[in-house]
Order: C-alpha cells, then sequence, then structure tokens
C-alpha cells in the first residue's frame, strides 16, 4: 500500500457510504413527502410508528423530535418534579440525567459494571438508599443501553418492582439490540430512543421514539407532543412541548429501517473482528450473557501506562480518528456536580471516564480499513 493511501483519514463514521447505499430509495421517497407537502403529522409518521412497533415487539409507538424529547416527554407525563428522585448512570451522554433535572426532579447517580459500562444493580440499591436519607421520593430509574449493549434489564426491573420505580429505558444508543432474545422497546414501563444522524438507526436530523405497551401513556405521550392537547385542539389540558418528528424524517426512517437488520450484522462482524485482533493487546468491550450489541460505539479500555492522549495522536497520525464517550461522567461535569450520587461514590464511572477510547465503527468499514485501524492500535500500544 503507498503512502498516501495508508495516511487517507477514515470518517469515524460513514453517514456518506450508508447515504450511497440507499441512493434513490431515499431521494423517493423524500420526493413523495415534497409531493404530498403533508410536512408535519404526514402519513409516514404513521407508517413509521407502525413498523418500529412490528420491529420491537412494543404495542404503542410515538416519535418524537429527538432522544432528549424522548425521556423529557416520559418524565413529564409521569408528573415527576421537586422532591422526587430518578435514578441515572452517571457514564452516559447528558441527556439522561438532563431530561430528569429539567422536570424538576433529582437525577441521582449511580456506578456502572466494569465490564459491560452499564448501570450496576448494586450501586443502584445504594442510590435509592440515598435518595431516601436525602429525604427525596424514589420514582424511577433510566437504565441506559449504553455503547449498543442493552441493560441488565432483569436485574434492574427486580429492583425496580421491589421499591415500586417506573423504568424508562434510554435505548438512545441501543436500539435494535436484544436482551434474552427480546428486542429493546419492550423493557420496562417505556423505552426512550433517538434518530440523531450517527446513532445506529438515524435519520437525516434530528429525531426520536417512544415505546410503551401502556396504552394510556402513548395517548399523554400524544398530548405532550402537540402542547399537551387535548380533545379540542384549542383546549389545551396539560403542558407539552413542538415534540414531533417532521414527515421528512420518517420519510428517510422508513427506508433506513429496511436495511437495519442487516447493518446491525455487518457492525457485529466488525465487532467481532476487532475482538480477535485486538483482544490480548487492550481491554476489549464484552457482552454480557443474554445481551447482543448494535455497537453505537466500539469502546476499548487501554491499559495502564498508556497515555490516552498520545494513543489517540498517534492512531490521528495514521489517519485513524478516535472520540472520548465520556472524558467526564455526568457527577463530573459543571451543569451536574452538585447532584446527589449514591453512597459509597462512583468509582467505576471515574476510572472509565479516564481511560475509555472509541475507534471508528459502522457498517461500512471494510478488512482492509479495519486492518489499517487493528494495526495502528496495535502499533500505538506496542511503541
Ligand atoms: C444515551 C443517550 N441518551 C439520550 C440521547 C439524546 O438523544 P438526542 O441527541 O436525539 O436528543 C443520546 C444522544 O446522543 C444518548 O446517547
Amino acid at each position: 500500500m503507498n503512502q498516501h493511501l495508508r495516511l487517507q483519514a477514515i470518517p469515524f463514521i460513514d453517514v456518506a457510504a450508508q447515504r450511497k447505499r440507499l441512493g434513490k430509495a431515499v431521494d423517493e421517497a423524500m420526493s413523495r413527502v415534497l409531493a404530498h407537502c403533508q410536512f408535519i403529522n404526514g402519513p409516514e409518521v404513521t407508517q413509521l410508528e407502525a413498523e418500529l412497533a412490528a420491529f420491537s415487539g412494543a404495542r404503542h409507538v410515538v416519535t418524537c423530535a429527538s432522544g432528549t424529547d424522548a425521556l423529557l416527554m416520559v418524565l413529564m407525563a409521569k408528573g415527576y418534579g421537586r422532591g422526587d428522585a430518578v435514578l441515572c448512570p452517571s457514564f452516559t451522554f447528558c441527556a439522561t440525567g438532563e431530561a430528569v433535572a429539567l422536570t424538576g426532579a433529582t437525577p441521582v447517580f449511580v456506578d456502572v459494571d466494569q465490564a459491560t459500562f452499564n448501570m450496576s444493580a448494586d450501586s443502584l440499591k445504594r442510590g435509592i438508599a440515598t435518595a431516601r436519607k436525602l429525604g427525596l421520593k424514589p420514582r424511577a430509574v433510566i437504565p441506559v443501553d449504553l455503547f449498543g449493549q442493552s441493560a441488565d434489564h432483569n436485574a434492574i426491573g427486580a429492583i425496580a418492582e421491589a421499591e415500586g420505580l417506573f423504568v424508562l429505558d434510554d435505548a438512545a444508543q441501543g436500539f435494535g439490540a436484544n436482551y434474552n432474545g427480546r428486542r429493546l422497546g419492550t423493557f420496562g414501563h417505556a423505552t426512550a430512543t433517538s434518530f440523531f444522524p450517527a446513532k445506529p438507526l438515524g435519520c437525516f436530523g434530528d429525531g426520536g421514539a417512544i415505546f410503551t405497551d401502556d396504552a394510556k401513556l402513548a395517548v399523554t405521550l400524544k398530548s405532550i407532543r402537540v402542547h399537551g392537547q387535548g380533545a379540542d385542539k384549542y383546549d389545551n389540558v396539560r403542558l407539552g412541548l413542538t415534540g414531533r418528528l417532521d414527515t421528512m424524517q420518517a420519510a428517510i426512517l422508513i427506508e433506513k429501517l429496511k436495511i437495519f437488520e442487516d447493518e446491525i450484522a455487518e457492525r457485529n462482524k466488525v465487532a467481532d473482528r476487532y475482538a480477535r485482533a485486538l483482544s490480548n493487546i487492550v481491554v476489549v468491550p464484552r457482552l454480557a450473557s443474554g445481551c447482543t450489541s448494535v455497537w453505537a460505539q466500539y469502546t476499548i479500555r487501554l491499559p495502564k501506562g498508556i497515555d490516552r492522549g498520545r494513543f489517540a495522536s498517534a492512531l490521528k497520525a495514521q489517519g485513524v480518528p478516535t472520540a472520548i464517550y465520556y472524558p467526564k461522567s455526568m457527577h463530573q461535569q459543571t451543569a451536574y456536580r452538585d447532584f446527589p450520587v449514591a453512597e459509597g461514590g462512583l468509582p467505576v464511572s471515574e476510572q472509565l471516564s479516564s481511560d475509555v477510547i472509541s475507534l471508528p465503527m459502522h457498517a461500512y468499514l471494510d478488512e482492509p480499513t479495519q486492518d489499517r485501524i487493528i494495526a495502528a492500535v496495535r502499533g500505538a500500544v506496542q511503541a
């Protein structure tokens, strides 16, 4: 391979390769919307909701404007506010805890498991105790299916049931993954996901969806999505948002859903190959028993003594981009550092924030490119 080819920058997520594969199908879907002009609540929105319900196995799907709105709308529908505690992992994207804080409830941060990066059941129990000690009422828990792998829904569900907590699964990164043979979207009382373009199932802008088997909750969510609309359009019965997914994004998602299973399989092939080539040199992600992943991220941990900044620079010099999700856990960030954390602290979240780094991952990463990435990682660790 000549030097020029070797150093050509690899995209971290190749949205353009997918766009090329979809080609005319997406162009035609968008043209159909341009022809019927129902840009809000067009027929594609209802069609997408039905197709997402069939895909996930959830009875009701309410699409919305983003993954953050999906979380917020459920918390609003439940009426949480001041004095209520909602337990969430600290090692996650900020939207998980942000949605809680926006309602006036208190996010109580809990730790995650070393191996899976997902919510630790033991820390959840400690977090519930912490909330009570602070005089807060534990009302809900938000497990996150981080980096694409489903959380331990049985363990968290059992604690939630014993404590009377509502379970809102944050599957923004994990939609499409399974837990014990069942698709995410069917665990807990409701599931939120994001269609941000970089997500495994992404649109060409912002978008999200909520999945639930609770018919009453679905009706409330549909009202919240349009300013709290009641039976009479101009008699609003509750506070709400402009929370709709637009028709154009729905039309795009209908086309993307057709190739989603194939893309998940391709992502798994990349992950398997990375694991085989790298497991003796860095800590590669581990799938817990009964869990699958859609590999929103392929996140490794560097061995002690390897400087993360230098490692990233060495890969960059080879044209291999990396990203750090997340350099600060939520409880370490300025906006969230005054919220409570589970008793005993969150040592695993803090450790992960200091040693994780993510490699390029998408369904269109061919084997020669994977080999370049693998060689760059091995070279940087062994240097
Ligand atoms: C775990 C998690 N929750 C929520 C969100 C919010 O989704 P959105 O960006 O669509 O608002 C994201 C998006 O990155 C996420 O990764």
